[in-house]
Order: structure tokens, then sequence, then C-alpha cells
């Protein structure tokens, strides 16, 4: 397979017409020889030095070949990375699986009142829903770039897997676009929501009340988990879309040495990313009892907003200039 890739790469760069002469692989090939042949190459490509020579292209950087980087580059792409997504997301599912195994659900204690409250307006939950679902397919189509050979390739055979990779690979390049403007509106609506304060640190010591029965740290509209989150959210998203942005435009990237540093970044914060996504959405969803309604209809349950939010109930409840923001509705 690595001949095969090599042998590739030296036929395209012949035929993308690099004149490569006085080669400068050391040892291997005389470089003041007007010509090499391919058979020099081919001995040059299998040892561990440089493969360079001169191009008269603009593009100087187009004449190395093959570097030791690049292999220890693509060593990292084929085993570590992969290796690095198995652990990080095949470790956050266990860790949730045991976690609802050993706790359950978290209920709302009191029961549900009947009366709901407005957590996020129409705008909010459009902004929240295009940038989940638009990072959940760049997650899925990413991860395929990653472990697809390997894991997808075998059960769905090749005509297949080529068609699935090329779809992702095209929505991946595509639905960037639309993450990055959700990003922006969710750090516009929710980032004066979102700075520590000493609450975060009562919040923390108690274990944001999940482990003793009837205890509920007081939080505003966002407790200290969900400002982790946030901020996760918003580093990852950032240097996604930076690194991202870099692969996409090479020329922008500086040499092919700064494009796989950006690759290797992107692909480390991609498995961080997405395992803290995972455990967001199993909160969001199964994991707590009412969670789902502030990002469904918008609306919560007071008894649920009171548990989890105290002091922003108190906030909305107390504003009499905004009625649209705090209103409570009986519930149908
Ligand atoms: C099906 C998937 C998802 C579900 C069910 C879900 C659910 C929720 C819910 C219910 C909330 C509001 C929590 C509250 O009322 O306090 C929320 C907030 C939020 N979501 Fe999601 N979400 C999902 C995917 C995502 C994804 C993929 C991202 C980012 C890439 C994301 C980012 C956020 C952020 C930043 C917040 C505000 C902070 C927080 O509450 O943690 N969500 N989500």
């Amino acid at each position: 397979m690595a001949h095969q890739l090599t042998r590739f790469f030296a036929v395209l760069a012949l035929s993308l017409g690099l004149v490569l002469t006085g080669m400068t692989a050391q040892a291997q090939v005389n470089p003041t020889a007007s010509s090499v042949t391919e058979d020099s190459m081919f001995e040059a490509l299998g040892t561990s030095d440089t493969v360079s020579g001169r191009v008269s292209i603009p593009n100087k950087t187009a004449g190395t070949l093959i570097k030791p980087d690049n292999k220890d580059w693509a060593a990292f792409q084929r085993g570590a990375l992969p290796l690095i997504f198995v652990v990080a997301l095949g470790g956050m599912l266990v860790l949730l699986a045991a976690f609802y195994l050993i706790k359950g659900r978290v209920r709302v204690e009191h029961g549900m009142s009947g009366r709901t409250i407005e957590r996020f307006s129409a705008v909010e939950r459009f902004a929240h829903w295009t940038l989940s679902s638009t990072f959940i397919i760049l997650a899925l189509s990413g991860l395929n770039l990653v472990i697809g050979r390997s894991v997808i390739l075998p059960l769905v055979g090749e005509a297949a897997y080529g068609t699935l990779t090329a779809w992702g690979k095209l929505a991946h390049n595509f639905l960037a676009w639309p993450f990055m403007v959700a990003l922006v509106l969710i750090v516009v609506f929710w980032v004066a929501h979102n700075i520590p304060n000493k609450l975060d640190l009562v919040w923390i010591k108690q274990g944001g009340g999940l482990f003793k029965k009837g205890m509920h740290p007081p939080a505003k509209k966002f407790n200290a988990g969900q400002k982790v989150i946030f901020w996760c959210v918003v580093g990852g998203g950032v240097a996604l879309s930076f690194t991202g942005y870099m692969m996409l435009f090479p020329v922008q990237a500086g040499t092919p040495s700064d494009w796989q540093l950006y690759q290797t970044i992107h692909g480390l914060v991609a498995a961080g990313l997405t395992a803290i996504i995972i455990a967001h959405i199993y909160i969001g969803s199964v994991g707590m009892e009412g969670a789902f309604d502030a990002m469904a209809s918008g609306q919560v349950d007071e008894n649920w907003a009171r548990e989890h939010h105290s002091l922003w109930v108190e906030e909305v409840k107390g504003r009499t200039d905004a009625p649209a923001a705090g209103r409570t509705h009986p519930a149908e």
C-alpha cells in the first residue's frame, strides 16, 4: 500500500511536468545528473531521506516530493488519529452508559408543575439547531474520513463506500459555512450569559447537584457545566473553522508542512469536541427529564427551571419591562 502510494505520487509529479533534475535524495542520486531514472527515484523514495529537486513552476515547494516529516504525518493519520477518535468517542459512550445505569435519568424532583416558562426564543432555537445539525453531519462525514476505510468499507463494499465518501466530503466542505454562521449567532445570543462568576464555583463544588438528592445549586441562565460546553463549542468551533479554512485553501495555509499541521490540529480538536458534544446530546435529551423541551418548543416546566436555574427564574419573573421573555403559561 505504502509502495503504491509513493509510486502514485512519483508518477503524478512526473506527469505534472516537474523537472526533477538534480534530485537531492542524498547518496541515492547524483544531484548534478541531468536526468533521473525512474528506478533511482523509487529507490530514493524507499529511504528516510528527503526527495526533492528543482521545479520550473513558481511554487518551489512542489519540488519536494517526499520528506521524512511527511511519512511521520502519514503514519499519524493512519495510526494514532483513528485510535484517538475511537478512545475519545468510545470512552465517552462507555462513561455515559455507566452513568445512566448507575444514576438513571435526572428527574424533576418535585414533578412537573404544569406551568411553563419561555427559555429560548425561536431565533435562538434556529441558531442552535442549525449549529447542531451541521455539526452532526460534519462530525459523521469527518469521522468517515478517519475510520471509514477500516470500519465502513468492509461492511458496505467499495461502490457504496465510494459514493458515501464523495457525498460526505462535499457535505463537509459546504456545511462548514452554515456551521460558522450559526456559531457566530450563538456567540451573539449567549456570550453574556456565559461569563464565569463566583456562583460557578459553588455549582462545581456541589457537582451540579447530580450526586446528592435534593441538592440544587443555584444558577442563572446557564450553569457552570453549560458554560464549559459553551466555551468548548466556541473555542473548538473557531479552531475547526480556522484550520478547515486553511485546508480548503492550501495557498493560504503556507508550506505543505503548515497544511499538515492544520490538518493534525483539525483532527485532534474534532475528536475532543465530538466527545464533549456526545455528553451534551445525552444530557439535553435522554439524560435529563424536561431539558429537551427548552430547545424543542422553547418552553420549560417551571419546576424544572427552579431546580436547575433558580436565579434565572427569579430574574425573568421579576422583569416587568420585558414580559415576553419570562412569560409563564398554564400547560395545555
Ligand atoms: C441532537 C442533538 C442535540 C440536542 C438534543 C441538544 C439539546 C440542547 C438543549 C436541550 C439545550 C438547552 C439546555 C438548557 O435549557 O439549558 C442545548 C443547549 C446548547 N447546545 Fe445543544 N443539543 C444538541 C446538539 C448540539 C450540538 C451538536 C452543539 C454544538 C456543536 C450544541 C450546542 C449547544 C450549546 C452551546 C448550548 C448552550 C449551552 C448548554 O446548554 O450547554 N448542541 N442543547
